[in-house]
């Protein structure tokens, strides 16, 4: 009791000082009174474009939709900068804390430290195995891999083919589901062959080309199809592809609906992304992150196994989007890609032809 009484003054001064030095620094936003400030952790800016692009935009909107205080950083892939981040976000007094993990042992970690501080923990897009996260907020990523295999089924047709996967990073509980929904879908059809799976560390691209690189070798360059976790992964078979001249001719799969992504699907250079609808996960985190600050119990929709804590955590998962050429408009069309950025110089043209107006 003595302790909450004590907390609750740390925190109006914690919430005073960093009102004002916000104003000062302008890197946060919403209104300084309110049921508490929510802080999130995203993990790095290389992986993905999504976190920088599409990630922090759409929480700060819903953020300052729901009229809530807010501090957004980013962890730039170092699980040292993350445990920093988290232990000045619980300094200066957040109520909630949202992570997206680097690994599930680092955020696990944060979660402990900051429930044994009385602060909710919400884990946002990756679930951190083994952690204590009172919710969690994401797609539905086994429906994501499968996503990825329908797509990739399409784009080959059912003739016999050499299959590769380029898996996201094996510390990415997300990588372990979008690999198993593409295989859900994949390992059925018969005339398809599996000839080499890898995880990419960190889902570093550099690292994606490299390894491709080798499995083209490897396998004499029969290789006939890329299940690639996403967009960045793909653009890196895809230059490889490019460098053999046989970009455009093997299906290339992706995730994300980046700008890059998108242009590959317009050249077709790569065969469809899967479009997840980032907005609506922003806002699905921030309600539940509301009513955690308000002391409410959440909405969720399901519940999601954590197979190394044996626990469910209650969850809001929302529905990916499998994008070709004949959807790609949609992306647009939501806003969450501007026609200006995606249909610039001779991807005019293209955008026209795919109806993009
Ligand atoms: C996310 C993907 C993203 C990847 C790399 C995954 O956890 O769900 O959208 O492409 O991480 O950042």
């Amino acid at each position: 009791m003595r302790k909450g009484i004590l907390r609750l003054a740390a925190l109006s001064s914690a919430a005073v000082l960093t009102t004002l030095s916000l104003s000062a620094c302008g890197d946060d936003g919403g209104e300084s009174q309110g049921p508490g400030k929510i802080g999130v952790i995203l993990p790095d800016t290389k992986s993905s474009v999504r976190w920088e692009n599409f990630d922090r935009p759409f929480l700060e909107q819903s953020f300052k939709a729901a009229g809530v205080e807010y501090d957004i950083q980013n962890a730039e892939n170092s699980t040292q900068r993350f445990q920093t981040i988290a232990d000045q976000m619980l300094t200066s007094g957040v109520s909630v804390l949202v992570l997206t993990g680097l690994d599930s042992n680092s955020a696990a970690a944060v979660q402990r430290k900051a429930q044994q501080q009385g602060v909710k923990t919400i884990d946002y897009d990756r679930l951190t195995l083994g952690g204590v996260a009172d919710y969690y907020v994401s797609f539905d990523n086994v429906k994501v891999g499968e996503e990825l295999g329908k797509g990739l089924q399409k784009c080959l047709g059912d003739e016999d083919a050499n299959i590769v996967y380029l898996n996201g990073a094996p510390t990415d509980n997300n990588a372990t589901l979008f690999s198993q929904g593409a295989h859900n879908i994949l390992d059925k059809v018969t005339s398809y062959k599996k000839v080499a799976e890898q995880a990419v560390p960190e889902w570093d691209n550099q690292r994606a080309a490299t390894i491709f690189e080798q499995m083209w070798t490897q396998q004499n360059g029969e290789i006939d199809g890329v299940l690639a976790a996403n967009d960045g992964l793909g653009n890196a078979a895809i230059s490889i592809l490019k460098k053999n001249g046989r970009a455009g001719d093997v299906p290339v799969t992706g995730q994300d609906a980046s700008v890059q992504g998108l242009q590959n699907i317009l050249d077709g250079t790569q065969c469809m992304t899967v479009y997840k609808p980032v907005k609506q996960e922003a806002d699905a985190l921030a309600k539940i992150a509301v009513a955690v600050l308000k002391g409410q119990q959440a909405q969720t929709n399901g519940t999601t196994n954590d197979p190394q804590g044996k626990r469910q955590v209650p969850s809001v998962l929302l529905t990916p989007i499998g994008t070709d050429k004949s959807n790609i408009k949609r992306v647009v069309d939501d806003g969450f890609v501007k026609k200006e950025e995606l249909c610039t110089g001779a991807y005019a043209a293209k955008c026209a032809e795919a109806g993009i107006q």
